[in-house]
């Protein structure tokens, strides 16, 4: 893991932002990281669903493309539920490496998949993927990578960083590698919103917990009972934005450093970007990748992407 310094340098450059803004992997302590798995049960929210039915519906023909003896390589792993249909459906598997920022909910999974997958050999790397991190050495040398990033994570970068993203993908690739990414479509906004607005609390739940995780990791004093959940489509950005909205004036301190919250100012908490096929493609090929096969559901709400090295 990187040290402590570097985050909390990280956590006070973000609150000097004009709009302050705290990133979303600190969602992702436990308690986080449960809410997240009870978000992806909910009826309002699409995209779980949504993408585990176009791996379902497709897995013979993502098994062919991928083809025998590849190492599959996923991108915050989190649960690996989707990976589930991947590992029982790949061909002579050379070496599973699931990724992830929460050590406790990853190893934890690593557990349960050994315990249904005995013969496939599993390596967790525990790191903050959109920092530089090692790849392990497989015993058996695996003929091509996949690069596996489900869930529509990477709608949570902008452009740019989404950009630079799938660079380092398309670096851990290597010869011959490709990229299977889960990617989330725009539609009718009011979808979106129902999704990230949950009628039982849980995203709600899920954006304050994130104040709980800083005050407890970084030693910060934000009140949270002073903050509420607030999700918006922005139209133009084609992204849904989470903040924490501040009903109090509020002192807080972070590190050595201190800041002001106003009476209803908001932080930043998340951006997660929906994009149109062609938008994705486009990126994609700037990152060196060409879109070689989508899938998508019958109402288009989500896609899975193949993408290959050009
Ligand atoms: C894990 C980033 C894909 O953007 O839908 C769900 C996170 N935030 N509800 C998403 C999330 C609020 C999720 N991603």
């Amino acid at each position: 893991m990187t040290t402590p310094n570097i985050e909390l340098a990280e956590l006070i450059e973000g609150l000097r932002q004009p709009e302050k803004t705290i990133s979303p992997k600190y969602f992702y302590d436990e308690r986080g990281s449960q809410l997240f798995e009870k978000i992806t049960t909910l009826p309002e929210y699409y995209p779980t669903e949504t993408e585990l039915g176009i791996m379902r519906d497709n897995i013979d023909e993502i098994a062919d493309l991928v083809g025998p003896q590849a190492s599959l390589i996923e991108f915050g792993s989190g649960s690996s539920l989707k990976t589930r249909i991947l590992l029982e459906h790949l061909h002579e598997l050379a070496v599973y490496v699931p990724v992830d920022i929460s050590e406790a909910l990853l190893l934890e999974s690593v557990h349960r998949l050994r315990e249904d997958f005995p013969s496939v050999n599993i390596i967790p790397v525990v790191a903050d993927f959109t920092r530089q991190f090692a790849l392990p050495n497989p015993a058996v040398m695996p003929l091509r990578n996949i690069v596996y990033f489900p869930g529509s994570t990477i709608g949570n970068f902008i452009h740019d960083t989404a950009l630079d993203l799938l660079k380092v993908m398309y670096e851990e690739a290597g010869e011959d590698g490709a990229l299977l990414i889960g990617v989330d479509l725009q539609k009718d906004p009011a979808i979106i919103e129902a999704a990230y607005n949950d009628s039982a609390g849980v995203t709600a739940e899920f954006n304050l917990n994130m104040l709980r995780h800083l005050n407890r990791e970084f030693g910060t004093d934000f009140n949270t009972d002073a903050f509420s959940h607030s999700a918006e489509y922005n139209r133009n950005k084609g992204r849904i934005e989470l903040r924490l909205v501040s009903s109090e004036e509020q002192d807080i301190s972070v590190g050595n450093e201190d800041f002001t919250i106003e009476e209803d100012e908001a932080i930043l908490t998340e951006y997660s970007h929906k994009y149109t096929l062609g938008g994705f493609a486009e990126m994609a090929e700037r990152a060196g990748f060409s879109v070689a096969k989508v899938w998508t559901d019958a109402d288009a709400l989500f896609s899975v992407q193949y993408c290959i090295r050009k």
